[in-house]
């Protein structure tokens, strides 16, 4: 095939582009992801050796001593301040880009919008950008692009997904109820997280890949209101999308739509073993992901499984559970029950295992037995506590021929 047209380089903001309106066909962006890549300032190292070799070519592009840094779309709160005023920043320059491929867009243009972050505050300035740039987004995929070796992958939960929004330009002007299309926007991303689960999309990719089809249909009104009138906030729509996606992953991973037996806390501690494992999490994401299930991360760290660690939040395995977490016997969940007897199946001591089961009336409840075998099935080959699990459900029946029955055991007393 013959390319006639040759392509065009050129350079300029994206927040004013050098075009007149309704221009392009398509505009195919990959804008900067909130606070990931501080590209100025890596740029200013090759751009010294830049502008002394190949500066007198291109005089324009090399008229200042560093990288120009003020236009950067970044969120960086030691250039902008602080934290607060950093997404402010981001938030109004990627508006302000995003409404500029709004203007240079032909009316039945598309707009293809690449955006990879795992944090919901990335996330949020991204769709209150969308949302006020006039640009709505009819369809979105989840695409691997990174590779698991990454630095920032190691420990912390890094996405291996990039999200490909597919946008066009709004063209009603329509307000709806959330409360209304609420059905709507489960039945979208429901639809989408069974494709998403065949193809083995797990972790917070999960919950990053539902953003897409929630937005689908939010999108294409201008409004969003409660029934207060007041508009729904991107936040508002975030926790909503993280409730239906773990009420959705919870059932997949308990293979069970029914989660009533099951407490909150057990709830939290599956959904983030299959969504974090053992990285650590910033409070505020593992603060999100606790409110989905319904809990209040600060009133459990510290006397539980949920340990904090400065800024970050973990989840303990039975072995981290501490030394007086056994003798102490204060069960308050199917996780504490459940690492009680791991650590007892580890002491090869199987009385006690059947005795902390019947004692918590978990010894024949087959939810406990389904919330153990989902977390050996969701923790990967080489886990210690999948190790432990599967060698205490392998030994099911026998705690149940180890029980010690009230009366059986008064009986043996007298004989004694
Ligand atoms: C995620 S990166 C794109 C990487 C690119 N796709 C690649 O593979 O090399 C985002 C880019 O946006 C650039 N950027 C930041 N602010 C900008 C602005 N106001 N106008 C144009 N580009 C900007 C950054 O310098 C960075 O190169």
């Amino acid at each position: 095939m013959k390319i006639f047209n040759s392509a065009y380089v050129g350079q300029a903001s994206a927040t004013s582009l050098p075009y007149p309106d309704n221009y392009f066909d398509a505009v195919i962006t990959d804008p900067p992801y909130y606070d990931n890549v501080n590209y100025a300032e890596l740029s200013d190292f090759f751009y010294v050796w830049l502008k002394r070799t190949i500066g007198d070519l291109y005089p324009d592009l090399f008229s200042t001593p560093m990288v120009p840094k003020t236009e950067e779309i970044v969120s960086n709160p030691i250039r902008h301040g602080s934290g607060k005023k950093a997404k402010e920043f981001f938030e109004e320059m990627i508006t302000k880009a995003f409404k500029e491929v709004y203007r240079v867009l032909k009316p039945e243009g598309i707009a293809c919008i690449v955006f990879a972050h795992k944090s919901t505050e990335a996330w949020e300035t991204i769709i209150n950008a969308l949302l006020n740039s006039g640009l709505y987004i009819t369809a979105s995929w989840p695409v691997h692009t990174e590779m698991k070796a990454r630095l920032t992958a190691k420990e912390t939960a890094s996405l291996a997904s990039s999200i490909y929004m597919v946008c066009r330009k709004r063209t009603e002007k329509s307000t709806a109820y959330f409360n209304e299309i609420k059905p709507e926007i489960e039945k979208r991303i429901k639809e989408k997280l069974e494709q998403f689960w065949n193809e083995g999309i797990g972790g917070s990719d999960f919950f990053i890949s539902a953003i897409g089809p929630a937005m689908e249909v939010f999108g294409k009104y201008e409004s969003v209101e409660k029934l207060s009138g007041e508009k729904v906030s991107a936040k508002e729509l975030l926790d909503y999308i993280r409730k239906v996606v773990s009420e959705y992953a919870l059932s997949k991973i308990l293979k069970s739509a029914q989660l009533g037996g099951i407490d909150k806390e057990t709830r939290f501690y599956l959904l983030w073993r299959w969504t974090y494992n053992s990285a650590k999490v910033h409070f505020d994401d593992a603060r999100k992901l606790a409110q989905a299930v319904g809990i209040e991360i600060t009133e459990h760290w510290g006397n539980g499984f949920i340990k904090k660690e400065k800024e970050f939040i973990l989840v303990s395995d039975a072995k981290g559970r501490g030394k007086d977490f056994l003798e102490k016997r204060e069960f308050e969940n199917m996780i504490d029950v459940l690492h009680a007897s791991l650590l007892y199946w580890e002491q090869n001591n199987k009385k006690a295992i059947s005795e902390v089961l019947s004692e918590t009336g978990n010894l024949n409840n087959n939810d406990f037995w389904q919330v153990a075998q989902a977390i050996s099935e969701v923790l990967p080959e080489g886990d210690k506590e999948k190790q432990m699990l599967q060698g205490f459900l392998y030994g099911k029946e026998s705690y149940k021929k180890a029980e010690v029955k009230p009366q059986v055991y008064q009986q043996r007393l007298f004989e004694e």
